[in-house]
């Protein structure tokens, strides 16, 4: 099974639920304690073994493309301060093996939409697919969630979709699968549905947004017609695809927190603020004086 090597960052979105910080700037710049999300989703894709990363982008988001680039004053100033531990950091934010490649959605019409725009650089391999405002931490020693996720591939042969269980008040913010058993934390994909209201949810099996796809989604990501909220969805790419091949829903580990929304990203930012090593005891003994 060829191993994957490119990985696709849908990050056109608008981020309208964390207006007005996203006015001017992107979501997946949004900084859990220090680093932006989209880091994190790129340093998963990077302990994974992926070389080409490739983003999905629109207006605005020209900030990603800077996060990721050489960025010539900060660091001719920092190294004439002298400063050279951040320096180093600065240098640092991405290995330098790896290719970024920055693909523009003109419109936004969806999450299929936006990984069909890879299609040119993607060829002919199986790639993954990383949604930067699911924000995975694992705990140490466990592997990060996609590389959890290419290794059930590399084994496996079939696409993979990172899968939990939510409250069923939640599914209509899910693609929403039923499956049945077949390995342990595996389960093999029936049926899978965008964001179906809590009554016809098939079950409460909810994928997060890591994908490890066969390339022959594209086929049919460029026949569908417009799906749930009027967009073209991945999720119904991945019905299609289930006709033709095997899809695995994997239980992974780790923890979730969804950056999308409020809350979640709160949960996130205490959670890593805890784990901190500049920031971990004096957060810990801040918290326990709270009432
Ligand atoms: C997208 C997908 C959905 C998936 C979710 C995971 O929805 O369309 O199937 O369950 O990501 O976060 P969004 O959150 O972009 O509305």
């Amino acid at each position: 099974m060829s191993k994957i090597r490119k990985a696709v960052f849908p990050v056109a979105g608008l981020g309208s639920r964390f207006l007005p910080a996203t006015k001017a700037q992107p979501k997946e710049m949004l900084p859990v304690v220090d680093k932006p999300l989209i880091q994190y989703a790129v340093e998963e894709a990077v302990a994974a073994g992926i070389t080409d990363m490739v983003f999905i982008t629109g207006r605005n988001k020209r900030a990603i493309e800077d996060h990721f680039d050489t960025a010539y004053e900060l660091e001719s100033e920092l190294e004439a301060a002298n400063k050279n531990a951040l320096l180093e950091l600065v240098r640092n934010v991405i290995p330098k093996s790896i290719n970024c490649i920055y693909i523009r959605q003109s419109a936004p019409l969806g999450l299929g939409h936006a990984v069909l725009c890879a299609r040119p650089v993607i060829g002919n391999d199986p790639f993954a697919v990383l949604l930067a405002d699911d924000f995975m931490d694992t705990a140490d020693g466990v592997k990060p969630v996609l590389a959890q996720m290419t290794d059930v591939f590399q084994r496996e042969g079939h696409s993979v979709l990172a899968v939990q269980d939510v409250p069923r008040a939640d599914t209509k913010q899910y693609g929403i699968v039923s499956a049945t058993a077949y390995q342990p934390q595996l389960e093999l994909v029936n049926a899978i549905v965008e964001k179906p209201q809590p009554d016809v949810a098939p079950s409460t099996l909810a994928v997060v947004g890591r994908y490890v796809l066969s390339n022959k989604i594209f086929d049919y990501l460029e026949t569908l017609g417009k799906g749930a909220g009027g967009e073209i969805q991945l999720t119904d790419g991945i019905a299609a695809l289930m006709q033709a091949e095997k899809v695995l829903a994997y239980r992974y580990d780790g923890q979730r927190y969804d950056c999308g929304s409020k809350l979640g990203y709160l949960k996130a930012m205490v959670a890593m603020g805890l784990k901190h090593p500049e920031t971990g005891a004096g957060f810990t003994d801040y918290l326990k004086t709270l009432k």
